[in-house]
């Protein structure tokens, strides 16, 4: 028989039903009356199936001391109502089959409650549990709803490349990529072995991509508003709770769209996603409110209420300044904003998210557009309460003067950029772009504290097991 999955079971199935269903148990409990009672989970849902199983099925005797909390089964029986308050129906099994035995002693996963870092050790079997089950889900269902958003406004999907030769945030920040392949390594004066990161791809400096937008942006002025999805690699070595070496970032581009457009997008975008798993995720939702952080859907519901308050970044500086806070790090115009100010203006301030918008133009990258001031550069940031920042994003520099002199000023080599200077030579039209992290977007969601439990295998400086 086909197998079911649990989720649909619990749901809708009819009482009398026969079904076939198969999962991992979590705890078997037996009676005196010759019945054992057990919870299977499958993973489709946060709650488990209650199967009970008469002595009298066949094999009972032989297998159901192996049934044991970690060990996999798969069952068939009739679907019953159940007297329980805490399920709908239960499965009253006529044939039972154990797949895999789990050393009750040995299993990792105990009945009790796990500390996150415990689970850090064992990502191989962290997702059996309840917090990363439905934090599986989740991303899942933001992912879906990052298509939809996107398709529904007809941006197309680009791939862009990971092995790269250009620096998108010139901050020096990428992974080098080696083959030892060049023909002309010895010639060279490099030992067999000896690494040339300099020219180790094929004979030519090719890193991992810390970003698809220069590449995102040759599509947006062809086709018209694109968005990427993909893995994105920093080498930064910053140990944080909001920092991975190995992230997802999704980065839409736009022609014709300027900075306001792009806030507008960014807004809109964030809130598609949080509706999508309020509506699709409610169970997990409600989990991580009752068992995570208990401000989560309250949170959601604020963030949905309202517009987010645009504040340009010197007013965002002189609220700072005359906050009467004393600060770590001092406020001064022309300061990089630290978690302390960004938790400030929207955790004590706004109480809601905020997009800080035209940054001093020596704390952002070479590619976003300068205004008239000749200080500040269209770029933006929106930040949200407990998380911080979760998407950067800017209006792009389209003059072809302009954007030579910010390369030079950056001390980058334009002729590394040529083709991003055709991009400007050719048709140039004013264009704007952002970057969300999916796994900042997965913290605020589910209010779990550390970035490395929302993603399934964290790469960190420490970090890169499976
Ligand atoms: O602000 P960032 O560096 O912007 C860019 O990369 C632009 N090229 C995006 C664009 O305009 N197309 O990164 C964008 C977002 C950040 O706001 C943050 O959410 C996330 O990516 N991010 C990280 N997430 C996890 N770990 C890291 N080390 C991250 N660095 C950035
Ligand atoms: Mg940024």
């Amino acid at each position: 028989a086909a197998l079911s999955r649990i989720a649909p079971l619990l749901k809708s199935a009819a009482p009398g039903t026969t079904v076939t269903t198969a999962g991992w148990v979590r705890t078997r409990r037996d009676s005196k009356q010759g019945f054992s009672f057990v919870e299977l989970n499958d993973g489709s849902c946060m709650a488990n199936l209650q199967l009970v199983i008469d002595s009298g099925v066949p094999g009972y005797a032989d297998v159901i001391k192996h049934v044991t909390t970690g060990s996999s089964l798969r069952v068939s029986g009739e679907l019953k109502e159940s007297p329980g308050a805490n399920q709908r129906v239960e499965l009253h099994v006529q044939s039972l089959e154990l797949l895999g035995e789990a050393d009750a002693d040995k299993y990792p996963l105990q009945k009790k409650r796990h500390s996150f870092e415990f689970l850090r050790e064992i990502a191989h079997l962290r997702p059996r549990t309840n917090t990363f089950g439905a934090i599986a889900r989740v991303r899942n269902c933001v992912c879906r709803a990052i298509h939809d958003f996107f398709q529904q406004r007809d941006f197309l999907h680009v791939q862009t490349p990971l092995i790269t030769t250009s620096d998108c945030e010139g901050a020096g920040e990428m992974f080098t990529v080696t083959t030892l392949l060049d023909p002309d390594r010895e010639a060279k004066g490099f030992k067999p072995g000896e690494i040339d990161y300099s020219h180790d791809f094929f004979g030519k400096k090719a890193s991992l991509t810390v970003s698809g937008q220069l590449e995102g942006e040759i599509f947006a002025c062809a086709v018209g508003p694109i968005y990427t999805f993909g893995p994105t690699f920093r080498a930064e070595n910053s140990n944080t709770t909001r920092h991975l070496a190995e992230f997802w970032m999704i980065e839409p581009e736009a022609p014709f769209y300027e900075l306001v457009d792009d806030m507008q997008l960014a807004e809109d975008f964030i809130k598609f996603v949080i509706r999508a798993c309020l509506e699709h995720c409610a169970e997990d939702m409600q989990f991580f409110n009752d068992r995570i952080d208990n401000t989560v859907l309250s949170t959601m519901q604020n963030i949905l209420d309202h517009q987010f308050k645009r504040v340009s970044y010197t007013e965002a500086v002189a609220l700072l300044e005359k906050s009467g806070k004393t600060w770590e790090y001092p406020v001064a115009w022309g300061i990089n904003l630290q978690a302390e100010h960004e938790r400030w203006l929207t955790e004590d301030h706004f109480k809601q998210p905020i997009i800080v918008y035209d940054y001093p133009r020596t704390l952002k990258p070479f590619y976003m557009y300068c205004n008239d001031d000749g200080k500040t550069v269209r770029a933006m940031d929106v930040l949200v309460p407990r998380v911080g920042e979760i998407i950067g994003g800017s209006q792009r520099e389209h003059r072809l003067d302009v954007l030579e002199s910010r390369l030079a000023e950056s001390g980058l080599d334009p002729a590394a950029y040529w083709w991003y200077l055709d991009l400007r030579r050719y048709g140039s039209v004013p264009h704007s772009g952002f970057g969300l992290g999916l796994e900042r977007m997965i913290l605020l969601l589910t209010g779990m504290q550390n970035i490395r439990d929302v993603i399934p295998f964290p790469r960190t400086p420490k970090n890169a097991e499976f």
